[in-house]
């Protein structure tokens, strides 16, 4: 039964914590934040932000579905989780298909049982200015960023309430769903979109007991901001607008999730949570 299993403790993942006042037991074991007996679905969990927050789930105490194209890199960080004492699966499959999206979520479900949360993390960047955009880059973020978790919102919203159990819904936005910029038009509206999508439905799922939220997460160091930290103009620029004067590491999306996630956010639906280093605040 989920719930039962030894929950990996916060210095066993590596965190850094004080010697004087670290106990071995869990973190948020017997908190509102502990995730202790849910099952979690995470898409775009091979790797950057995904990686992290599966990481940050399976410490809050959740069986966590680690989803992404690549079955392999999955299996391998399944077993990474497991060796930390999480309980952690896998399920592959492209999550920018209506026909990849929902059998990937009903085959999970099948296979591991009822999910508690989805995390709707998988996602491609476009940065192009708009006379260079095709159709093709379109559909291609189109389908990754909103298309995708729509279907697996649809899917997950009939689960949960068939299921009668309610459940939590985290999609993870951008500092561009609530700002623009030049060269990321594309992006910025499917991430606008995602944003749109947490607002309205969280009025249209709160009476099936489904709380839907969103973290916008600024700049972080990811293999999708590869081209972006090797130039020097960019680099800066993000240092300079954002007041904590850096970039994040993927590590510091979790939390902001598992909040979200966990019946410490019990009363909060339709909400967009910056963690960006304090940029959509200031100018
Ligand atoms: N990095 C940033 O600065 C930043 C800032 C704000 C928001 N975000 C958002 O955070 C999320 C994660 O970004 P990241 O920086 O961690 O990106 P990343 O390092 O490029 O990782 C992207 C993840 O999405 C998965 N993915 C992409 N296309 C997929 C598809 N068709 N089907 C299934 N999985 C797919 C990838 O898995 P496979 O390739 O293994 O399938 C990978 O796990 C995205 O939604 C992104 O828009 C990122």
């Amino acid at each position: 039964m989920p719930g039962s299993r030894p929950i990996p403790t916060a210095s066993a993942r590596g965190w850094a914590i004080d010697p004087q006042t670290d106990t071995g037991v869990p973190a948020l074991s017997g908190t509102p934040f502990s995730l202790a007996g849910r099952r979690v679905l995470v898409t775009g969990a091979s790797r950057g932000i995904g990686w992290a927050i599966a990481q940050a789930i399976s410490d809050a105490g959740a069986h966590v579905i680690l989803s992404s194209r690549d079955a392999a890199v999955l299996a391998d960080r399944a077993e990474t989780l497991r060796d930390a004492g999480g309980q952690a699966d896998i399920a592959a499959f492209d999550a920018a298909t209506e026909a990849g999206a929902s059998a990937g979520f009903k085959a999970a479900t099948e296979q591991f049982g009822p999910i508690d949360v989805l995390v709707n993390n998988a996602g491609v960047g476009m940065r192009k200015a708009m006379a260079e955009t095709t159709m093709t880059d379109f559909d291609r973020v189109i389908d990754t960023n909103l298309r995708g978790p729509y279907v697996l919102i649809q899917c997950a919203a009939d689960h949960m309430a068939a299921c009668g159990t309610g459940g939590a819904i985290v999609n993870i936005g951008s500092a561009l769903s609530i700002l623009g910029r030049e060269n990321a038009a594309l992006y910025g509206a499917s991430k606008h979109a995602l944003a749109g999508l947490t607002k309205s439905l969280a009025r249209e799922l709160a009476p099936s007991g489904i709380r839907i939220n969103m973290v916008c997460p600024g700049y972080v160091e990811t293999e999708m901001m590869t081209a972006q930290r090797a130039d020097t103009a960019f680099d800066q620029a993000v240092c300079a607008r954002t007041p904590l004067g850096r970039w994040a590491r993927p590590d510091e999306i979790g939390g902001a999730v598992v909040f979200l996630a966990s019946s410490a956010a019990s009363y909060i639906t339709g909400h967009l949570l910056a963690v960006d280093g304090g940029m959509t605040v200031s100018v």
